[in-house]
């Protein structure tokens, strides 16, 4: 596939993502796109933080699994009373979709005291096995998620979805009409029309649906907001996001005797490498950058106005049909401009979110770090954000409200006259 240009939204006239007629995100006032009925921030903020009693145990079960996997355990437990169960209470899960990030969810999930695995669904047999051991002996395996529902009505409590982003919606769908909760993993659809339709089905069937971006439940991520706030970084007029890597995004394919064909795959290397084709992928704007813009509309408590950008497949030319690169200019409200790029050929910076304001910057790097970078003018008490001393002030959500700059150890020096460019990293 060549190269593409497009934009959307105020300026634009092209899709620029994704670039299939079906998934063609709507213009203002065309239908699908009205306000009403449009998945809004309310929706989204109950979608993804709405407070839930202990027994619709989803929120447990998915958000701290998620932490865990960011190596957050610790500061999940501070940041969060999660409830604890009763002596010999069980919560019953079941998989659908025990390929990587299933599994994933399965090991986190497994810490929480009282969670078991009651089933495991996946079409691939070889994927099915890996779930069904670390679901333990009791397990029962299945093919058709459909048949797992009809079965396991009684059996399970809940239901995680982590299978392609072409079949979040149906699965998802499917489960909550059966009467399941849903934690399904992010992206939530390829088209926005499937979110809409997710959403509406989880309030008529009043089933919770939970949306597996896990920066929602990454403390760092909490207490960077609570900073921008306070004013910490001033008024914030850039936004750089980014996730660069040096790494095809290809799976070898086994030599297997499987046709996945009756599951819509035309064959294994489409089941596999699922994420490289736009019938089953949003490319790396669904899979990475969704991620990232939540945070970016998250913190700017905003939706974008209008996108440029390009994208193409320019050095995996391997057959994929998603692009390798995307470079893509966001507008939000007040004139808030957000450059966002994912490529695939050069890994230097990594990944991270960078909110610029004229007091100060706010990085995320990795998901594991925060940096406070402060602008001359910032006017900030940093003994108010300090935890411990260093090269680096740390600044974490159990600060110090001493009013003394913290020194660094055998010196005079405050850290921000050693550290000189004044960065802070936040826990
Ligand atoms: N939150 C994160 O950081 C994160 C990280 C990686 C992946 N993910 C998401 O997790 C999901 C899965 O990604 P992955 O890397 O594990 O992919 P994967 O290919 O490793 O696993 C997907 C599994 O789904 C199975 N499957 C496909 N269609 C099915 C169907 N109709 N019924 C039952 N099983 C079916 C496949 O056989 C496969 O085992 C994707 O939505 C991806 O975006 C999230």
């Amino acid at each position: 596939m060549g190269r593409r240009v497009g934009a959307f939204g105020r300026r634009g006239t092209l899709p620029l993502w994704p670039p299939t007629p079906a998934g063609r995100i709507p213009l203002r006032g065309e239908e699908g796109n009205e306000e009403e009925g449009r998945i809004g921030f309310k929706e989204e903020e109950e979608a993804m933080g709405e407070q839930w009693t202990r027994r619709e145990f989803l929120e447990q079960v998915a958000a701290a699994a998620l932490a865990f996997s960011a190596g957050l355990k610790e500061r999940w437990a501070e940041a969060q009373e999660a409830p604890v169960p009763t002596e010999g209470e069980k919560f019953r899960l079941a998989i659908i979709g025990s390929g990587n990030q299933g599994r994933t969810l399965m090991r986190e999930a497994l810490k929480i005291p009282g969670v078991e695995f009651a089933a495991v669904c996946d079409i691939f047999p070889p994927h099915r096995e890996e779930g069904l051991k670390l679901a333990g002996p009791k397990a029962r395996g299945y093919e058709d998620y459909r048949r797992m529902l009809e079965k396991e009505r009684k059996e399970v409590d809940a239901l995680l979805v982590a299978v392609p982003l072409s079949a979040h919606a149906p699965i998802a769908m499917d489960c909550m009409e059966a009467g399941f909760h849903v934690f399904c993993e992010k992206a939530m659809a390829l088209t926005i029309e499937q979110c809409q339709r997710m959403l509406q089905t989880a309030r008529r069937t009043k089933r919770k649906l939970q949306i597996g971006h896990q920066r929602r439940y990454n403390p760092i991520y909490h207490h960077a907001l609570n900073l921008i706030k306070k004013g910490t970084i001033g008024r914030i007029v850039h936004v750089r996001a980014l996730w660069h890597r040096n790494h095809p995004w290809r799976r070898s394919v086994p030599k297997v005797d499987f046709d996945p064909r009756p599951w819509g795959y035309p064959d294994l290397e489409h089941l596999l490498n699922w994420r490289l084709y736009w019938a089953t992928s949003g490319g790396l704007m669904a899979e990475l950058g969704s991620h990232q813009m939540d945070v970016v509309s998250w913190f700017l408590g905003a939706k974008p106005l209008s996108v440029m950008g390009m994208g193409g497949v320019d050095y995996w030319k391997d057959g994929r049909e998603v692009w390798d690169n995307v470079q893509v200019l966001y507008e939000y409200p007040d004139g808030v401009k957000v450059v966002y790029t994912s490529i695939t050929a050069n890994q230097y910076d990594g990944y991270y979110e960078q909110f610029m304001g004229d007091k100060g910057c706010i990085v995320l790097t990795q998901e594991q770090k925060g940096l406070l970078f402060l602008e001359p003018k910032a006017e900030v008490e940093w003994a108010e954000f300090a935890r411990k001393e260093g090269k680096a002030v740390v600044l974490d959500t159990k600060a110090t409200t001493s009013k003394d700059k913290p020194k660094v150890p055998n010196t005079d020096l405050t850290l921000d006259q050693a550290t000189g460019k004044s960065a802070y990293q936040l826990e």
